[in-house]
Parts: C-alpha cells; sequence; structure tokens
C-alpha cells in the first residue's frame, strides 16, 4: 500500500467553455492520495493527516499529480517518421509512412517497435491510448503483448487496408476477417486490453472491406471503433470521388454501421454541417488532433461547433502526423489552433479532454480519468516548472487558472518525475527510462 503527498488536480463535471472560472475542476492541494494493493486508489486525505502505519510514503510536496494522460489516436509504427518534412496528407503518407510501416510485418521488429512505443508513452505522461499499428497481425499481436507486459489501458486492432496502398501493406478482406476474428478471441477483454475494428480510412479500403468491418461491430456491441475521417481537403475530394453515392465523407462509414458509441474518428476538421447530427446520434466522438493538423496543414478543428452540436470529443497526439507525444505540448497546439480561429481554449476544457472527457468517450470513465477511490491508479507525478522561465512564470501566478494553464503551456516530458499505472511505477526520472 502506498500514498503520494502532492497538489492533486482532476475533474468532476465538463467545464464551461472559455470560462477559466472553475467549475468542474476539482484542486486539492497538499493532500495524499493512496494505492491499495489491488493497483485501485483507495483513498485521498489532507496533507495533515498522514496515512497510517502500513502505508509507503513519498512526499512530494510542490509538485502536481494528475490522471495518467488518455492519447485517444497515436500510430504506434510511425514513430519513426516523426518531423518528416514538407508535405501535406496523401503525399506524407505515400513518402514517408507507408515505406516506414512495412518493416512491422517482421514479428521481431514489431516487438521492439511496441516495447519502444509504449515506454515513450510513459515517459510522456500517457498511461492509456486508443493506437493504430499496422495492417500486420504481428503488429497488433506485439502491441497488446507489450500493453499487457505493463498493465495498460490500449485500445488497438489490425489496421484494414486492401486498396491503394503499396505492396507489403495490403490485405484481403478474408485474410482480414479472419485475422481480426483471432485477435479479438485472443485480447479483446484480456486484462486492459480492449478491440478496436480499425478501418485506416475510406480511401484504403474497398466498399466489400467495410461492409466485413461493419459486420464485426455489429457481432459483438462490445468492440470498438477508430478510423480517421475529414482530415485534409484533397483526402475528402478523393473520398467524394471513390464514392460518389454517399452524401458525405462521414456517411460512408455510417453507411456500413462503422458508427457506434465507442467510435473514436480523428480529425473531422472538413465535416459536412448535416454530420453533426449523424455523429452526435451515434455516440462516436471526434478526436482533435492539433499537433498534427498545425504540422500537415490540415486545417483548423472547430471545437466549439462540435460541442455545441452535442458530438463528443477527445485529444490526441497523432503522432507521427503530431510532432510531440506530450499531451501538454498537444493541448498547447489545440490553444493555438483554436486562437487562430478567434478562440479561446480554457486550461480546464484542455485537460478534461485529455483525462475525464476521453475516458467518457471511450466509456472508461469507471476505470480511469479521475482521483477517484475505486478507480485504477494511473497516475502522474509531474513538476510545476523545470526551468527558470516557467519557474517565474509559477512564482507570479495570480489564481489556479492562471497557474494551470501557464503549466499547461510550458511544459512537457522533462516535467514528469514519475507515472503509475494500477499503482505500479514504470516511469522514473531519477532512471531516465521507463521500467517495466
Ligand atoms: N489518414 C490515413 N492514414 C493516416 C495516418 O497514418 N495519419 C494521419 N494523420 N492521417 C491518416
Ligand atoms: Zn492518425
Amino acid at each position: 500500500m502506498k500514498a503520494i503527498r502532492a497538489d492533486l488536480l482532476d475533474f468532476v463535471d465538463t467545464p464551461v467553455w472559455a470560462d477559466p472560472s472553475s467549475a468542474g475542476v476539482r484542486w486539492r492541494p497538499d493532500h495524499w492520495l493512496l494505492i491499495g494493493d489491488d493497483g485501485r486508489i483507495a483513498g485521498v486525505q489532507p496533507g495533515h493527516q498522514p496515512p497510517g502505519p502500513g502505508w509507503t510514503c513519498e512526499d512530494h510536496r510542490g509538485r502536481l499529480l494528475l490522471p495518467g494522460f488518455i492519447d485517444t489516436h497515436v500510430h504506434s509504427a510511425q514513430l519513426e517518421v516523426i518531423a518528416s518534412y514538407g508535405t501535406e496528407l496523401l503525399d506524407w503518407l505515400h513518402r514517408y509512412t507507408f515505406p516506414s510501416e512495412r518493416a512491422f510485418a517482421d514479428p521481431e521488429l514489431a516487438a521492439a517497435g511496441a516495447a519502444r512505443f509504449l515506454d515513450a508513452l510513459l515517459a510522456h505522461g500517457t498511461t492509456s491510448a486508443v493506437v493504430f499499428p499496422t495492417v500486420h497481425k504481428v503488429s497488433a499481436d506485439a502491441l497488446f503483448t507489450a500493453a499487457h507486459a505493463r498493465g495498460m489501458r490500449i485500445i488497438a486492432g489490425k489496421v484494414l487496408m486492401d486498396r491503394h496502398a503499396p505492396d507489403g501493406l495490403r490485405d484481403d478482406v478474408a485474410q482480414a476477417e479472419r485475422d481480426c476474428i483471432d485477435l479479438i478471441q485472443r485480447w479483446h477483454g484480456k486484462g486492459r486490453s480492449r478491440y478496436a475494428v480499425t478501418v485506416r480510412f475510406a480511401p484504403t479500403s474497398t466498399p466489400a472491406q467495410l461492409a466485413m468491418a461493419g459486420a464485426l461491430l455489429r457481432a459483438d456491441p462490445s468492440l470498438h471503433m477508430q478510423t480517421h475521417v475529414a482530415e485534409n481537403r484533397a483526402e475528402v475530394r478523393w473520398v467524394r470521388e471513390l464514392f460518389p453515392e454517399a452524401r458525405s465523407y462521414l456517411d460512408v462509414y455510417a453507411r456500413v454501421g462503422l458508427l457506434h458509441r465507442r467510435g473514436v474518428l480523428a480529425h473531422g476538421i472538413w465535416l459536412e454541417e448535416d454530420d453533426l447530427p449523424v455523429l452526435r446520434d451515434s455516440g462516436a466522438h471526434i478526436a482533435f488532433c492539433p499537433g498534427s493538423n498545425l504540422f500537415l496543414g490540415s486545417g483548423l478543428l472547430d471545437w466549439p461547433a462540435l460541442t455545441d452540436a452535442g458530438v463528443g470529443l477527445s485529444v490526441a497526439s497523432d503522432v507521427g502526423g503530431g510532432t510531440s507525444l506530450s499531451m501538454q505540448r498537444t493541448l498547447a497546439a489545440g490553444y493555438q489552433v483554436q486562437a487562430l480561429a478567434g478562440r479561446r481554449l480554457t486550461a480546464w476544457s484542455a485537460l478534461h479532454a485529455a483525462t475525464l472527457g476521453a475516458a467518457q468517450a471511450l466509456q472508461l470513465e469507471d476505470e480511469v480519468g479521475r482521483l477517484e477511490p475505486g478507480l485504477v491508479a494511473d497516475l502522474c507525478l509531474w513538476d510545476w516548472a523545470a526551468g527558470s522561465v516557467d519557474a517565474r512564470r509559477q512564482q507570479v501566478a495570480q489564481n489556479l487558472h492562471e497557474k494551470v494553464f501557464a503549466w499547461m503551456m510550458l511544459s512537457d516530458e522533462r516535467h514528469l518525475a514519475s507515472a503509475w499505472v494500477a499503482g505500479r511505477r514504470l516511469y522514473d526520472r531519477a532512471f531516465s527510462r521507463a521500467t517495466t
């Protein structure tokens, strides 16, 4: 049984858009968080009431303890193409990403890549993720195996793509269906792993493969779904040519039954207005990927338009389209994307979307996303500052929002001291590498 003393911050409700007053925020400065032997949060109590004998205590007064971040859209096989120069989405896929993903056909390479990826996530303060591996069954298997060894909550699935991709990166409908069924039996619900039916995006699946993906979801409503939608204008035009019968890009997915309550659609920048009620009624949500949207020049998502329409939203790194696994860097990019369009993202809306909001969107709120007794102890301990500039900014901050907003804008993985997954410390800066 362990106890950690720090400043505790989490959310109990959805913050109001553009309102820096702290509705929805739970701020418990200088508190103990207790972790039971079952890896769950056992309690929270004020700093002046130390836990009794039997508790191993760590005093981190003056540091910030948050629920581990949830990255709802990231590619485990794209670390090696991060920061590739000079292209928009479709050229980026063909020039950099597809060639790099081919290597994940090799089981040994896939295993090493999965381990490197998950350890990097933990070293950036992300303890749960919704992940695209590659088209290769072994890449999904390797990812689940590595996540299971670390006890991490991972939602993933073999990527479906049977056209418009180079040799070595295409499956076919029958083999893909067999691979999915096998992986679902092996991994869906095992430990903290869950399976997501994973269509890469409409252009790389034939209508027959999209129909097969929809049928998998209908056969087991407990599955998740992940894909990309309406990220880039040339992509949207291509989808219109490939699927002239569909009302919109989103409609390609709606027609085959891919939209459902546990669906994550990355981007959604160029959705049609008529798509919003369809998305809202399905319960699927949009993963806002601002770092990627800026880097690939994809566009500026209108966050409040989605929430006003009742559509859910989480925030995601989309590495390797995004240039950092750090959720603070991603949220800082999110602030800048909204600012470019004259809107203001508070630290509360941003951090909520990366914790409780994401957990709710994935129907995982009874497990992760808050510092609440009974939830799994997926936690990250952060420094408020790591250099003279952010230290001074913290000193002069006048109120809680100012302090947390400055932290969000100025911090990154260098501020992470420790990360725990189900109560086990898997990252410790003192060893400056992830440990398992
Ligand atoms: N659309 C289809 N595949 C991808 C991908 O790997 N990354 C991004 N950002 N968009 C995609
Ligand atoms: Zn992506």
